[in-house]
Parts: structure tokens; C-alpha cells; sequence
């Protein structure tokens, strides 16, 4: 018997009042991940069946947010969410199995919340088990309404409820796990006899009852996790509570972080032990960051890699990755497949782009390299600057091992300079430098005696 999965993403989200029409709901991000990404991820390790997303409203961008790990299928018109799941019926009518259902736009149900409700829908033989929770303001969900006897008889949605049901705390949380057949069966018998006019998954409930089958309601202990999002209001909220769920694992796993209401770290970051986070951070995408950094105040990490015990102060790195020992920063700036060894000094004021420092560089001042390769231990003095770009075509600069690149040296690529040489200050370099030749590139000077002085009094 496998476990499936239907995620509803096909809304709209009129409520985020955005100008753009392409622009689906789910794809509002939250830590720069996709809202249906965290309930992917969350729902993934639960299924050996199949999963499935419902899109529609701007349904190519959501498409192309879960296609790698997520079956598609289109609802071209929204006419609620009993509408909703029927169009997985091609892969999943007639299928044996569980089916988990879970709106798209709640990212912060986590897979031991869901992994509970499949487990005691499983172990109590249900046909239907609602994942519910008790709101202090219940305003706008479903509400579970209950016998006399405790068990579940229907959900009302908000819209169409009687006073007194509105009074009724406990609420749809929007996961429901079904037994397949009896899901598929039902959906063919449900009707839009409601107040929106719309085909309400929720009635499935009655429909089970009227059948004999056994519906059964659990209620979660952390309701925080049910959590939509609806509005930027909302989705700030959520993202606050990702934040403060995220940085808590960190700092319960060793790693230190100054302030964990200004470091913003994303799902897919590794950190191991006795790093030192300091406030305004960002680390984003996909990174591992070694032990014993300290990193921070103001840094930004995105897709880069860190060893260990490095000191990365008030610096912005993007797709890089940083070796051991190194002091980088203040205001270090590197992008596009950066390599930095180890026992390096980067910053301040530098630029990197496309750049592979080895070993013991030194680059501490004013500086820009990209496309480049620098050996071990070459010092690159303050106000270096690499003419990889012609306009047109960018070319590639190597210095070797050992050199000395003297300040405010361009270096007009395509260009070697090569181990061991010397290039002195102020020079611009346009050919090669052989090992361990100093190359002197500047007008000789000439001083006139008293001329200033002349040029002072007029
Ligand atoms: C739904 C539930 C309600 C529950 C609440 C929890 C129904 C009828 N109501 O209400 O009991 O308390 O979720 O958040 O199920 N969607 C589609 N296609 C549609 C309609 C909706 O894909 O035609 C998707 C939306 O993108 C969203 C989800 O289904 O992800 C829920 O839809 P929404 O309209 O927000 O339902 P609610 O009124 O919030
Ligand atoms: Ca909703």
C-alpha cells in the first residue's frame, strides 16, 4: 500500500496584490525559497507513491518550482477544492493506497506533523482522518464540527456556518489523509450547494459518514504551523516563525548566533559546530559552512562554501567557495565560481569574480580580479585591477606563485605574469612576465626645480 500525496497550489491569491499576472501565490518566497518548496520538502519523505501538485493561476512558475520532484497536473479554471484534487483523478482514480492532501500555501507544517497524522490514520484504521487545531480566533476556516458523542460529523466552511458553528474553535487545518478509493469515489458525488458555489473537499466528511466509513479528527499541538498565506502581512509572519524555527536547530546543533532576530539563514544551509554568527547575516541557497567561523556583523552567503576558522566580517560571496584561515573583509565582494585556499587575507575593498586564489594570498586593499588565477603566496598590492573585458570577450589573467604585484598595477588580460616576478607600483602590464623578472610599465618621471612655486604666485 503506498502513500501518495496532492498538493493544492492552483489559487490565486488575489489577497497579495501583486501587478503581475504570471505571479502564482505559492511562488512567494520566504527566506528566497518558494512557499510550495517547504511543503514539498516536507511532504517528500512521507511518500512512496505519488505526488502531485494542482496548478493553476500563474501554474508555469509554479510548475517549473516543484517539476523535479512533483508530478504536475493543471486546474485551468478554480472551482474549489473537492475541484482541486479531482484533477489528479488520471493518475490516482482506482488507485489502493493513502492520499495526504495539503494546501500549498502553508510552508511551515513539518514532516514529523504530517508523518504523525498518516501514522494514526493508518494505526486506527480510518477511511478519512482531518488534521485539525484549536485557534483563539478561528475567523475564516473551516470549522470541525463535533456529536454529541466527540466524533466528527462535518466541516463547516467558514461562509456558510450558522452562528453558533462560528463559535466552534476547532478548525480545518487543510491536511486531510484519505483512503484513495473511497477519495476518487467521493469526489464524483460532491455538489456546489454552498454559499461560494464551489466544490468543497471539506463535504467529503458527510459524504464518508452517510457511507459508514470512519472519519476521525486529530488535533495538532502546534497550530502555529498551519499558518497560510494569504496576504504580505502573513507572509511575513511566516517567514518570522521559519526564521526563528531554523536559527533554533542551528544554535541546539553548537552554532553560535549573536542575534537570531537579524541572521536570516534558508533551509538548505549546513553549519557545523562553534561557528559564531553575528548579527545582520544572511546565509541563502545551498551552503555548508564549516566549524569555528566567525562570521558577521552584515555578511551575505549565498550557494558558497566555507571550511573552517575563517573570519568573514561585512562581506557579500556568491557562488564561492572558502578554504580554511582566511581573514576576509570588510566589504569583500565575490561572485560567479570563486575559489579561495586557504590562509589567505581578502579585503578590504576587493572584488572577486570567476577567480581562483590559492594558498596564502594576499589581497587586503582596493582591489578587482576576475577572471583570474593567482598562486600561492603572491601578494597583490592596494589598487590592483585586472582588464579582463575589452567590450566584447573576457580574457583570462594568471599570476603564478610567489609574485608581487606592485600597487595600483593593471594587469590588461589576456595575461601571465609568472612565479616568482615582480611587477612595480603603478605599472601597466601588457605582456607576459617571465619567472622572477620585475616588469616596470610607466612613464619615467621628470622634475622641473621651482616650478611650482612659479605656477603658485600666478
Ligand atoms: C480551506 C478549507 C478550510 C480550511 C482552510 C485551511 C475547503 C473548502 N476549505 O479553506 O476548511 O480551514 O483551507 O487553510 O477546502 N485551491 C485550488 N483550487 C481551487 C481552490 C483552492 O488549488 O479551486 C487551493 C489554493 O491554492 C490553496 C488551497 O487550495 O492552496 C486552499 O484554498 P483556499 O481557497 O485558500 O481555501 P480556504 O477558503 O482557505
Ligand atoms: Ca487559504
Amino acid at each position: 500500500m503506498h502513500t501518495h500525496a496532492v498538493i493544492l497550489a492552483a489559487g490565486k491569491g488575489s489577497r497579495m496584490k501583486s501587478k503581475n499576472p504570471n505571479i502564482s501565490k505559492v511562488s512567494y518566497e520566504i527566506l528566497r525559497v518558494p512557499l510550495v518548496r517547504y511543503v514539498v520538502d516536507a511532504v517528500k519523505p512521507l511518500i512512496d507513491g505519488k505526488l502531485i501538485t494542482v496548478v493553476g493561476h500563474g501554474g508555469e512558475v509554479s510548475k517549473q518550482i516543484v517539476e523535479n520532484d512533483s508530478l504536475v497536473v493543471w486546474q485551468h479554471e478554480q472551482l474549489g477544492t473537492g475541484h482541486a484534487v479531482e484533477q489528479a483523478a488520471p493518475i490516482l482514480k482506482g488507485v489502493e493506497g493513502t492520499t495526504l492532501i495539503i494546501n500549498g500555501d502553508t510552508p511551515l507544517f513539518t514532516t514529523r506533523t504530517l508523518e504523525r497524522l498518516l501514522k494514526e490514520h493508518k494505526e486506527k484504521g480510518h477511511d478519512l482522518t482531518v488534521l485539525s487545531a484549536v485557534l483563539d480566533n478561528p475567523t475564516g476556516y473551516g470549522r470541525i464540527i463535533r456529536n454529541e458523542d466527540g466524533f466528527v460529523k462535518e466541516i463547516v466552511e467558514h461562509a456558510d456556518a450558522s452562528e453558533a458553528q462560528r463559535r466552534v474553535q476547532e478548525v480545518n487545518t487543510g491536511v486531510m489523509v484519505y483512503s484513495n478509493k473511497f477519495l476518487f469515489e467521493g469526489l464524483e458525488q460532491l455538489d456546489t450547494n454552498n454559499v461560494q458555489g464551489e466544490l468543497y473537499l471539506t463535504d467529503l466528511i458527510k459524504l464518508f459518514k452517510s457511507k459508514g466509513l470512519v472519519v476521525g479528527a486529530s488535533i495538532m499541538d502546534n497550530p502555529i504551523e498551519m499558518s497560510g498565506i494569504n496576504d504580505r502581512v502573513q507572509l511575513a509572519d511566516a517567514a518570522k516563525e521559519m526564521q526563528r524555527a531554523i536559527n533554533r536547530k542551528h544554535m541546539l546543533a553548537g552554532v553560535t548566533i549573536e542575534d537570531p532576530t537579524q541572521t536570516y539563514i534558508g533551509p538548505y544551509v549546513e553549519i557545523e559546530p562553534d561557528t559564531i554568527i553575528a548579527p545582520g547575516t544572511s546565509i541563502l541557497g545551498v551552503c555548508k559552512i564549516g566549524s569555528d567561523n566567525y562570521i558577521g556583523p552584515n555578511t551575505y552567503l549565498e550557494n558558497t562554501n566555507i571550511g573552517s576558522k575563517n573570519n568573514i566580517i561585512s562581506s557579500y560571496l556568491t557562488d564561492t567557495n572558502v578554504g580554511d584561515n582566511n581573514e576576509l573583509g570588510p566589504y569583500l565582494k565575490t561572485r560567479a565560481n570563486t575559489n579561495i585556499g586557504n590562509n589567505c587575507r581578502v579585503g578590504n575593498f576587493v572584488e572577486l569574480k570567476n577567480a581562483t586564489l590559492h594558498n596564502g594570498v594576499k589581497s587586503a586593499h582596493l582591489t578587482y580580479i576576475g577572471d583570474s588565477e593567482i598562486g600561492e603566496q603572491t601578494n597583490i598590492g592596494a589598487g590592483t585591477i585586472t582588464a579582463n573585458y575589452d567590450g566584447k570577450n573576457k580574457y583570462k589573467t594568471k599570476v603564478g606563485k610567489n609574485a608581487f604585484i606592485g600597487s595600483g598595477t593593471i594587469l590588461i588580460a589576456p595575461i601571465e605574469v609568472k612565479d616568482g616576478a615582480f611587477t612595480a607600483a603603478g605599472s601597466t602590464i601588457t605582456d607576459d612576465v617571465e619567472e622572477d623578472e620585475l616588469a616596470i610599465a610607466r612613464s619615467e618621471q621628470i622634475n622641473k626645480p621651482g616650478l611650482a612655486k612659479k605656477y603658485r604666485k600666478k
